[in-house]
């Protein structure tokens, strides 16, 4: 296969098959691998700092346990979120050495895709955004102004930065603060509006679940008819990568950047 103008592969929580989730290891490893894009999952601190965590608990990724909203960033610096991958005995003593599996802050995260020394785009999913009533969009928009990436650079394409949300609430608000970032509406079921391509508005970028895509390919069809770019997740089987290149989805976000790209020809 080679669509390698045409698929952008997006690292989902870093390259999360081979390294801890949403570590700086996970997300050098990408960056390594050639992702074009980095995903990642962002949640308030006790005392307001985003970091790159998935569940609303650490329980699953970390040593430590309870909620990371009830947590403060000097608690959550303390745990790590590398051991859980190796469960048993013989695996933690064959356990490969992964530098950086603390905590990862987005501003850190920020960093790190500025000194990547190549383009690398940036996906940001708000995680139950509407809990804080705001405050997620507030303190995302806060820091990607701090670093001039609140709006795309050209008019040509998305900018380095997205934000994605299964929540239209929360891009409401996002666009509403920064008119110039693009958004992206993830879905898990569609409604029967949703089935005939509808986003909400000022969203031009529809991210459905791989399960959606499989079961229902004219969806894309009928989003792409409608101008919108098609974003799919989670794509780590080889045929569901040939089927989303069959049908001309723009991104592909994935927890096996490396495979995706050589299946891509890239
Ligand atoms: O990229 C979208 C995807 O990450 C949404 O699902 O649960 O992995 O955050 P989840
Ligand atoms: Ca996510």
């Amino acid at each position: 296969m080679n669509h390698a103008r045409q698929i952008q592969v997006v690292a989902h929580r870093g390259a999360s098959e081979d390294v801890p989730e949403h570590t700086l290891a996970a997300y050098r490893k990408a960056i390594e691998d050639g992702a074009d894009a980095l995903e990642c999952d962002v949640r308030l601190t006790a005392d307001g700092h985003l970091v790159c965590v998935h569940d609303r608990r650490v329980n699953r990724t970390s040593n430590g346990r309870g909620a990371v909203s009830a947590l403060e960033l000097a608690d959550l610096a303390a745990l790590d979120f590398g051991s859980w991958k190796q469960h048993g005995a013989q695996e933690r003593a064959e356990a490969p050495d992964w530098a950086d599996t603390s905590v990862l802050t987005l501003e850190r995260l920020l960093a790190l895709v500025a000194e990547a020394g190549r383009p690398v785009e940036l996906a940001i999913e708000t995680k139950h955004p509407t809990r804080w009533a705001g405050r997620v969009e507030e303190k995302l928009l806060e820091l990607l102004r701090r670093h001039g990436l609140d709006s795309p650079p050209s008019v040509a394409g998305p900018g380095p930065v997205r934000v994605m949300s299964f929540s239209a609430r929360s891009l409401y608000r996002v666009q509403e603060a920064a008119p110039g970032l693009p958004t992206v509406y993830l879905l898990q079921f569609l409604s029967p509006r949703q089935r005939e391509g509808r986003l909400p508005a000022g969203v031009r970028i529809a991210g459905p679940s791989m399960r959606i895509v499989r079961n229902q390919p004219g969806y894309v069809a009928r989003l792409k008819e409608a101008g919108h770019q098609v974003h799919v997740w989670t794509v780590d089987e080889p045929a569901d990568v040939e089927l989303c290149a069959e049908l001309g989805v723009d991104a592909i976000i994935t927890n096996r950047p490396a495979q995706v790209l050589a299946q891509l020809g890239r």
